[in-house]
This record gives structure tokens, C-alpha cells and sequence, in this order.
């Protein structure tokens, strides 16, 4: 059974439809999901997460059906994400932001609400997430002030702090350049060694070629190609969604 089914997805926003009879499986694997711009790439992980309900279909997590449970419950269940436009807790620490997202992940927002969640095993787990996303140094920063690349990094240490089974991750390599990018690429293949599951957004073709397994490609809130990256970067609807796109 795969991890996760995605089955026969359709979402409106008014009268516009952002998803078409979406449906896709993702495994224990890196799973690129990519498209151009408008695609539907972020509205599906919203509706993964939570943050939305479909209009039409279902969403499967370990054999369970779960498109009508509300974001903390999903996180419960082991599936946490990061954003496209980070979203690190701007008044907290990196650590702080780590500890938050270990107590009750996308609610603290506040020094104070942290505080009860400082405890020695606490601590524990977030020192580990920090030297695992090679944070140590930024440990008492303040997380919002800090370069995208290394906010990106917090936000993945955020994410890993519910010990996600499955871990979505919208672009996680905007703005990065070029040794940023190399060290998340060494970050992503490294947690899906450790068994957690990815689906990977990305715009960047030739990153998610490097990390993924398999791919998903969406255009206009349909799939118009899935298959191993070298299939994709062959196939001709792909090559034609992509034009004049970067
Ligand atoms: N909350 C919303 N209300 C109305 N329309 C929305 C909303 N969110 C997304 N859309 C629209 O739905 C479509 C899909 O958007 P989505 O953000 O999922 O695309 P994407 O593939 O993530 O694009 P990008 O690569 O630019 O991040 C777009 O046309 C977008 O304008
Ligand atoms: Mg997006």
C-alpha cells in the first residue's frame, strides 16, 4: 500500500478550477512534483495538509481517508510540510521555532507559549534537528532576520520536529544559490535515508531531476506526465507546458 493516494482531486476556487481529476500515489521515495506556474502544485499540498478540503475526491494516508481532517490532525498523523513563502515564527529563536514546532506544531507564536515546552528532552530533540539541518550556529538567532536559505532550513527543521512520516516541500530551493541549493539537496537525500517519505515541489527542472525518483508533472491542474526523470524530461507535453516558462 502506497503512503499516500491522491484520488480523482478536483478543487475550485469560485469559478475557477485549480485541480482536474487529480490522482497520483506517492511512496517511500522522493516524489518530484512539478509544473509550471498556476499549476495547482501548492493548492495540492494544501489539500494534503489540510489547509483545504477538496471540492471533489479523496485524499488516502496510510490506507485512511483524511481529506476532511483539519491541519493539526494531519500533522498527528505524521505528515508535516514547509511553505513556498517561508513562514518561520518571526519572534522566536531558530531554536525557539524548533521547540514550537515540537510542541504544537503552526501554533506558537509566541516566546511565552514556548517556554512551557523547554524541557530537557525538548531540548534534546531540537539540538539533534539543529546539527541534522546544520543549524547549530543560528541556534539563538532570531529566525526571521536571517538569510532565505538558512529560514528555509528552519523551516525544515520545524517540519521534522513532529517526526513526519511524510514530509511535503513546497520549493524549498527559491532563492537559494548555488551551495545553499547543494546542501539541501544533501539534506533531502540524507532525511529520506533515514525513512521519511518526500514529495518534493520544485520549479527548478534540473534539481528535481538530480533528487527524484519519480515525477509528477501538472499543468493547468492536470497531470500531464508522471514517470522516472529521464521519461520526463523526454516526453513532449512537458517539454511544451515548460515553454517560455524559464
Ligand atoms: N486561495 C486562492 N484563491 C483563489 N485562487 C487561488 C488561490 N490559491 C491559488 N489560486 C489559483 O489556483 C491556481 C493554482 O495555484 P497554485 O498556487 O496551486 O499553483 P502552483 O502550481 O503552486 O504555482 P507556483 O509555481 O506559482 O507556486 C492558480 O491559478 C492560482 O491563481
Ligand atoms: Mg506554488
Amino acid at each position: 500500500m502506497p503512503i499516500l493516494e491522491v484520488e480523482r482531486v478536483s478543487h475550485w476556487f469560485g469559478g475557477l478550477q485549480a485541480l482536474k481529476d487529480v490522482s497520483l500515489y506517492a511512496d517511500r521515495e522522493i516524489l518530484g512534483l512539478i509544473g509550471p506556474n498556476g499549476a495547482g502544485k501548492t493548492t495540492l499540498f494544501n489539500i494534503i495538509s489540510g489547509f483545504l478540503t477538496p471540492t471533489h475526491g479523496k485524499v488516502i494516508y496510510l490506507g485512511k481517508p483524511v481529506q476532511h481532517l483539519p491541519p493539526h490532525q494531519i500533522v498527528r498523523l505524521g505528515i508535516a510540510r514547509t511553505f513556498q513563502i517561508v513562514k518561520p515564527f518571526a519572534n522566536l529563536t531558530v531554536e525557539e521555532n524548533v521547540l514550537a514546532g515540537i510542541g504544537m506544531p503552526y501554533y506558537a507564536q509566541f516566546r511565552g507559549l514556548v517556554a512551557p515546552y523547554r524541557t530537557t528532552a525538548n531540548v534534546h530533540t531540537a539540538s539533534h534537528l539543529l546539527e541534522l539541518t546544520d543549524l547549530q550556529n543560528y541556534r539563538n538567532a532570531p529566525a526571521n532576520r536571517l538569510p532565505i536559505g538558512i529560514q528555509r532550513r528552519v523551516e525544515i527543521a520545524r517540519a521534522l520536529a513532529i517526526k513526519p512520516k511524510l514530509l511535503l516541500l513546497d520549493e524549498p530551493a527559491a532563492g537559494l544559490v548555488a551551495k545553499e541549493t547543494l546542501e539541501l539537496a544533501n539534506l533531502i537525500k540524507n532525511l529520506h535515508q533515514q525513512g521519511i517519505n518526500i514529495i518534493l515541489i520544485e520549479h527548478n527542472m534540473r534539481f528535481a531531476m538530480s533528487l527524484c525518483q519519480r515525477i509528477v508533472v501538472l499543468a493547468q491542474g492536470e497531470i500531464i506526465a508522471q514517470g522516472q526523470p529521464i521519461e520526463i524530461q523526454a516526453n513532449e507535453k512537458v517539454i511544451n507546458a515548460y515553454l517560455g516558462q524559464e
